[in-house]
């Protein structure tokens, strides 16, 4: 089949936005496995770095694969039936017409020696399945590594979990700041406090503090951003106080998907009011939005629309949300594990329908604006935002 114009060959990989850490023997078993098999499915609880592993061993591993690396996030279709549409348009061959009766998928990747990355399949494990047997069994030199809270149970397929970062005390014989959760601590606390290091004076309290939340890279992350206001053993006692309440008198650890939930919700109570209603009309958002959309879909009663850029430099600045310039303009998106809680909110407060139906007339309108400048003076502007 023929190439469509502007096809990219070394794929779609999105950039690295923050540092990586550690990882090293789960990283070099995923690129030996990639070797032998030719689906990989990256498994493990939310917010513990499936996403983020998939992405770097699909770094290191780009130049092997003659047709380049495609990365495909699944994390907010809803419909089992789009998954394949969403590869063939993440792939850029959504609009080639197939011959009457062909596939243009398989088709197009039956030659082709390419890695396709599917974040995100939980929700969706049966089209998954399903649908990369199908790219498998017609595609030779196919190989997916795909990322899912639970194994899509495909034939051929396997599985590798990815634990939580160590914590300081699970090898006696590592020295405490080299260990991974420490190292993510410090990193990104380097980040909300310059001067910020791991030192004899802080180790015990920091090495306690990615202790109590499991090693789980999201909860730490959440944790660090709190240094602009307190201290590590301030920190530390906020939530061990607040983790033994959960926990009750009988249990001293709670099991890990608890940890990060008690981290998600202890950070969403320290959001302003603003933000957290904002955090939770955010996630209508099917994917990353530009300031304008937010604007349009989230203002309303106790949020007008010109504090909306402050509350979102406000949800930034507590890692809820990530923020990243594109060809278009700025645009944002919630962390995934934090977009699901924003939801349940939204739910809670009973906003979920009309935020639905806000977010659904922005984008019918923007499509018609698009539409109406498509022969101006501003093509090409219309053309990189609508991508
Ligand atoms: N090894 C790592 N080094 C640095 N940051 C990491 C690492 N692993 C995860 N993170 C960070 O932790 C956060 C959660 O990671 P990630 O999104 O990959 O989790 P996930 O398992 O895919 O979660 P979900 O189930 O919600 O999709 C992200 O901000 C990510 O950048
Ligand atoms: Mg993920």
């Amino acid at each position: 089949m023929a190439t469509p114009a502007g096809w990219r060959q070394e794929g779609n990989l999105p950039v690295e936005l923050t540092s990586f850490v550690g990882r090293t023997r789960l990283l070099a078993s995923l690129r030996q496995k990639l070797q032998e098999y030719r689906l990989i499915t990256v498994t493990g609880i939310g917010g513990v770095g499936k996403s983020r592993t998939a992405l770097r061993v699909a770094h290191q591993v780009r130049r092997q694969f003659r047709d380049g690396v495609w990365y495909v996030d699944l994390a907010r279709l809803q419909d089992p039936a789009m998954v394949y549409h969403t590869i063939t348009a993440a792939l850029g061959i959504a609009d080639q017409s197939p011959r009457e009766g062909s596939d243009t998928l398989t088709e197009w990747l039956a030659e082709r020696e390419l890695l396709l990355i599917l974040d995100t399949c939980e929700h969706l494990v049966d089209a998954c399945a399903q649908l990369t047997q199908e790219l498998l069994d017609t595609a030779p030199h196919l190989r997916i590594l795909a990322t899912s809270r639970r194994s899509l149970n495909a034939p051929g397929e396997y599985t590798a979990a990815v634990p939580p970062l160590t914590v300081p005390g699970d090898n006696p014989s590592d020295p405490a700041f080299t260990n991974e959760a420490v190292e993510l601590f410090g990193a990104r606390a380097s980040a909300v406090v310059p001067d910020f290091v791991v030192d004899e004076d802080n180790i015990a309290a920091v090495a306690e503090l990615c202790r109590r939340l499991d090693g789980i890279p999201l909860a730490i992350e959440l944790a660090a951003v709190r240094l602009r206001t307190l201290s590590v053993e301030q920190i530390l006692a906020l939530l061990a106080d607040r983790f033994s309440l959960l926990a009750g008198a009988s249990r001293t650890a709670l099991p890990r998907h608890q940890t990060l939930r008690a981290a998600i919700g202890w950070s969403h109570e320290l959001c302003e009011p603003a933000e957290r209603l904002l955090w939770a009309r955010l996630s209508v958002f099917a994917g990353d939005f530009e300031l304008e959309a937010a604007r349009h879909v989230c203002a309303g009663d106790a949020l007008p629309s010109d504090r909306i850029l402050d509350v979102i430099g406000g949800l930034v600045d507590k890692s809820v949300l990530l923020s990243f310039p594109t060809p278009a303009g700025q645009r944002y998106r919630l962390i995934d594990t934090l977009r699901q809680y924003g939801g349940e909110w939204l739910d809670k407060l009973g906003e979920t329908q009309d935020l639905r139906r806000r977010h659904r007339d922005y984008y019918l309108q923007l499509a018609e604006r698009s539409e109406h400048s498509w022969s101006g003076p501003r093509q090409v502007h219309w053309y990189t935002r609508m991508r």
